[in-house]
C-alpha cells in the first residue's frame, strides 16, 4: 500500500530534512499546482496564514517565489529585512523565534549561519523555511528536480555534473537531491572547493540506497562526457566577496562555455540542458563582468535553447508553494 505524505507542521532546513518519497511528493504537488497556475485559478489553501520573511541577505527570486506563493493561495507575508528587525542583534534568536511564532504560522530565513534557522525552528514552534544559509538551498533544490523531470521525465539515471565552488549551499543541497531521487551526481571542482567529507559521506550513503553514484571528479574533461545536465553557480557567494580573486584563479577552468557542453557528447541529440539557480554572471549586464568578461558561464550558453534557467526560476514558484501548503494545510488537495 501507497504510504500516505503528511508534511504538516514540518520545517524544512536542510534538504535531508525530506526523506526520499517527500521530496518526489514534493515535486507532484508542484507540478499539480503549477498546472493549477496555468490554468489561471486562484485558491485557498493557505487563506489566513501569515508568514514572515526574514532576508538577511539579498534576494530576487526567492523573495518573490515566497511572496507570490502565499498570495496565490491566500496568505499574507510580511516582510522583516536585515535592517528592519532586531534579530540577533537586540534581542537573542531565540527571543526573536518565541515572539515570532506567537504571530505567525511560518517563517522563512534566508541568511548566513544555518544555526539561526536551526534555532529559529526550535523556538518558533512553527514551521521554518531555509530560504539558503551559507550551508544549503533547499528550496533551489526542488525547483532543480523539478526544471530535469520537466525535460527528461525521469530523475533516475540521470548524469548531473556541477562545475565551479563545489563547497557552496546550492551545490551541497543539490547533491543531496540528486542521491535523494537517483540521479548520478558528480562535483567537479578544484581540490580547494571541494565538498566536506561529512556531507559527501552522507550523500554517497543515499544515493547507494537508490543506486546512483556521488563523484568528485576535478578535472572538468573528464566529468563531463555523458552528462544530461551542466549546473553551476556563481564562484563567489554572498558572504564571501574578499575572495573573489582567489576564486578568479581558481575557478577559470571551470567555465561553462560551449566547447565544455559539446564535450559532454549529448548537444547534438538534444540530451543536454544548462541550469544554473542565478543571478548569474554571463559576460555583460553586470558591473563585475563589464569590467571582467564573462565568469562562470558564457552568454553563448546562457542563452542557448537548451539553457532552461528561466523555466527553473519559474519553478521557484511552484516548487515553493508546494512547500508551503504541504507544511501548513497538509493533505494532498490542489483545490
Ligand atoms: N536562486 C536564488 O536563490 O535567487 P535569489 O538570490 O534571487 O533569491
Ligand atoms: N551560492 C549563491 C547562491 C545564490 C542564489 C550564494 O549563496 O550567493
Amino acid at each position: 500500500m501507497k504510504k500516505r505524505i503528511n508534511l504538516k507542521g514540518r520545517s524544512l532546513l536542510r534538504l535531508s530534512d525530506l526523506a526520499d518519497d517527500e521530496l518526489l511528493y514534493l515535486l507532484d504537488l508542484a507540478e499539480r499546482l503549477k498546472r493549477k497556475k496555468r490554468r489561471g485559478a486562484r485558491g485557498n489553501l493557505l487563506a489566513r496564514k501569515n508568514i514572515a520573511l526574514i532576508f538577511e541577505k539579498a534576494s530576487t527570486r526567492t523573495r518573490s517565489a515566497f511572496t507570490v506563493a502565499a498570495v496565490d493561495e491566500g496568505a499574507s507575508v510580511e516582510f522583516l529585512g536585515q535592517h528592519d528587525i532586531h534579530l540577533g542583534k537586540k534581542e537573542s534568536i531565540k527571543d526573536s523565534a518565541r515572539v515570532l511564532g506567537r504571530m505567525f504560522d511560518a517563517i522563512e530565513f534566508r541568511g548566513f549561519q544555518q544555526e539561526t534557522a536551526e534555532t529559529l525552528a526550535r523556538y518558533a514552534g512553527v514551521p521554518v523555511w531555509n530560504g539558503l544559509t551559507d550551508d544549503e538551498h533547499p528550496t533551489q533544490t526542488l525547483a532543480d528536480l523539478m526544471t530535469m523531470r520537466e525535460c527528461f521525465h525521469r530523475l533516475k539515471g540521470l548524469r548531473v555534473v556541477y562545475l565551479g565552488d563545489g563547497r557552496n549551499n546550492v551545490c551541497l543541497s543539490l547533491m543531496m537531491g540528486c542521491a535523494k531521487v537517483g540521479a548520478h551526481f558528480v562535483d567537479c571542482a578544484p581540490p580547494e572547493l571541494s565538498p566536506p567529507s561529512a556531507r559527501l559521506a552522507a550523500a554517497r550513503a543515499v544515493a547507494e540506497r537508490n543506486g546512483s553514484q556521488v563523484t568528485v571528479e576535478p578535472q572538468p574533461a573528464r566529468a563531463v562526457p555523458g552528462a544530461h545536465v551542466i549546473y553551476t553557480d556563481v564562484w563567489v557567494s554572498m558572504g564571501e566577496e574578499t575572495k573573489l580573486d582567489e576564486r578568479l584563479r581558481l575557478l577559470r577552468p571551470y567555465q561553462v562555455n560551449m566547447e565544455l557542453i559539446r564535450q559532454t557528447g549529448n548537444l547534438k541529440k538534444g540530451g543536454v540542458i544548462f541550469l544554473h539557480c542565478l543571478p548569474a554572471l554571463h559576460d555583460q549586464g553586470t558591473e563585475l563582468t563589464r569590467a571582467r568578461g564573462a565568469l562562470e558561464v558564457t552568454d553563448e550558453v546562457f542563452e542557448a535553447p537548451f539553457s532552461k534557467v528561466f523555466d527553473q526560476a519559474e519553478n521557484r514558484l511552484h516548487t515553493i508553494k508546494a512547500l508551503m501548503v504541504a507544511t501548513l494545510a497538509g493533505g494532498n488537495s490542489t483545490r
